[in-house]
């Protein structure tokens, strides 16, 4: 099992390109299956995600195609021959379960492993269930498994989504794009991955509107062709690296970066001291003297601040000057991070969903233990600006959302490497 070394270090300075986003990129993936037709995704992120999104396609019968060096994902889903979503890919991705929509769409029935918890909370699955349901399916949970059908076909209905959850809003949507009649979804997810899926598909030839507010309107056709559609840029991967400098000191551009992705938390990035300027390429984020102010921050669907940056602005938030409280308000058990950063020597205090933490000068190297992915980086980016070595162990975590971190990180003149443990 491979582990990072970081030894923190001075100012950063350069470019570094972001890549593709690995979340819109796993549910433009499940959308070939709604065609017979190809599908090809470019500007596609090269990350073990999508190899196991790509072997849960195999597995239905889809042919997927990686080609120049991964950034063109080249799909067929001609010549389907299963709709069993296997336990064994679904329990290493949640994502997974995204094929249960656009099976249930083309195949008519569909049957789906529950994903079960994860480190970061419960994560159940009833919006997708109560959703597709309205749209006339019959769906059964035995065994550990959703067993979906649609006797008569699905039809178009009005949904009303408790809660704005991103998977919801795309197993629905894609559902509904082959449905009979009208689908509204009020309370949809409005985030880039949801514009992006529904621009991806309405070059398939589905009638969507409203994608990116509240309320989606789909007309259903009788079926979807083949498109080419390039992936939106990774607005995760962006804050992340965003807060390099913002963390360690310089100046750093972020090409490909676009501040609408990331307004929120660009918003709090300014309130801490950092410039954030958007240029012709991407953005410039610059950290010129002295040390960061302590910001409160919230986590809210889209256009709120993203829980999936949470941990690496707890991460920077380490060494402000003053005390920050970060809210979580996505998922209950999101601050596995916050013990790690401790033995950094960070000052935090967790109760329930809101950690206080009290900036402290500086932190220093430990070995740490990376446990899930957003929390791995987050130690990465807290190691860069440490005093000393850290060891990040378990760094696979790492390798689902991440491409060649230490490359990129490395190119701005960060110590960073990889070793073979
Ligand atoms: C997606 C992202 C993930 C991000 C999250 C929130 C992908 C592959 N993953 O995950 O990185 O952190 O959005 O921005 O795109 N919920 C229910 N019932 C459901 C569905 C969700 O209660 O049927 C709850 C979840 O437990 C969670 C909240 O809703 O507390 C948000 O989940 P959701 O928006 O569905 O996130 P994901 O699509 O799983």
């Amino acid at each position: 099992m491979d582990s990072i070394i970081v030894r923190g270090n001075g100012p950063l300075s350069g470019q570094i390109p972001i890549a593709g986003a690995k979340n819109a990129c796993l549910t433009l993936m499940p959308a070939t299956l709604l065609s017979e037709e190809p599908l090809t995704l470019t500007n596609a992120p090269r990350l073990s995600d999508i190899k196991t999104m790509s072997e849960l396609l195999a597995s239905l019968g889809a042919e997927v195609s990686s080609l120049q060096d991964g950034k063109v994902l080249a799909m067929s889903s001609h010549d389907l021959n299963s709709t069993h979503a296997d336990y064994d890919i679904v329990r290493k991705m949640r994502a997974s379960n995204l094929v249960l929509g656009p099976l249930l769409a083309r195949m008519g029935q569909a049957e789906v492993s529950l994903p079960g918890g994860c480190a970061i909370g419960d994560r159940p699955m009833d919006l997708h269930i109560h959703g597709l349901e309205a749209l006339g399916a019959e769906i059964d949970q035995r065994d550990g498994y959703l067993y979906a059908t649609a006797p008569k076909g699905l039809k178009g209905a009005e949904v009303n989504l408790t809660f704005a959850s991103v998977g919801a809003t795309e197993n629905i949507l894609m559902a509904a794009t082959l449905a009979k009649g009208t689908t509204i979804i009020n309370n949809a997810a409005r985030e880039p991955e949801i514009v992006d899926l529904a621009t991806c598909l309405r070059a398939m030839g589905a009638q969507i509107e409203g994608d990116g507010t509240s309320r989606i309107e789909v007309q259903g056709v009788d079926r979807l062709h083949g498109a080419t559609h390039p992936v939106v840029t990774d607005r995760i991967e962006l804050g992340t690296y965003m807060l390099a400098p913002a963390i360690c000191g310089g100046e750093v551009e972020c090409l490909g970066g676009r501040i609408n992705l990331v307004s929120a938390f660009c918003e709090k990035l300014d309130a801490a001291g950092i410039h954030v300027e958007e240029t012709a390429n991407g953005i410039k984020v610059a950290r010129k003297n002295g040390r960061v102010k302590a910001v409160d921050v919230v986590t809210e669907p889209f256009p709120g601040f993203p829980t999936d940056l949470q941990a690496q602005m707890m991460a920077l938030m380490c060494t402000a000057e003053g005390t920050s409280v970060l809210e979580e308000k996505i998922f209950e058990n999101r601050f596995m991070h916050a013990p790690e950063l401790r033995r950094m020597g960070a000052s935090i205090e967790v109760q329930g969903g809101t950690a206080t933490v009290h900036g402290v000068e500086r932190l220093k190297g430990a070995p740490v233990m990376a446990t899930d992915l957003r929390a791995s980086v987050s130690l990465i980016l807290a190691a860069m600006a440490a005093e000393g070595e850290t060891v990040v162990n378990r760094v696979y975590h790492l390798d689902r959302g991440y491409e060649r971190v230490e490359e990129k990180l490395g190119n701005l003149g960060a110590h960073i490497e990889r070793v073979k443990v």
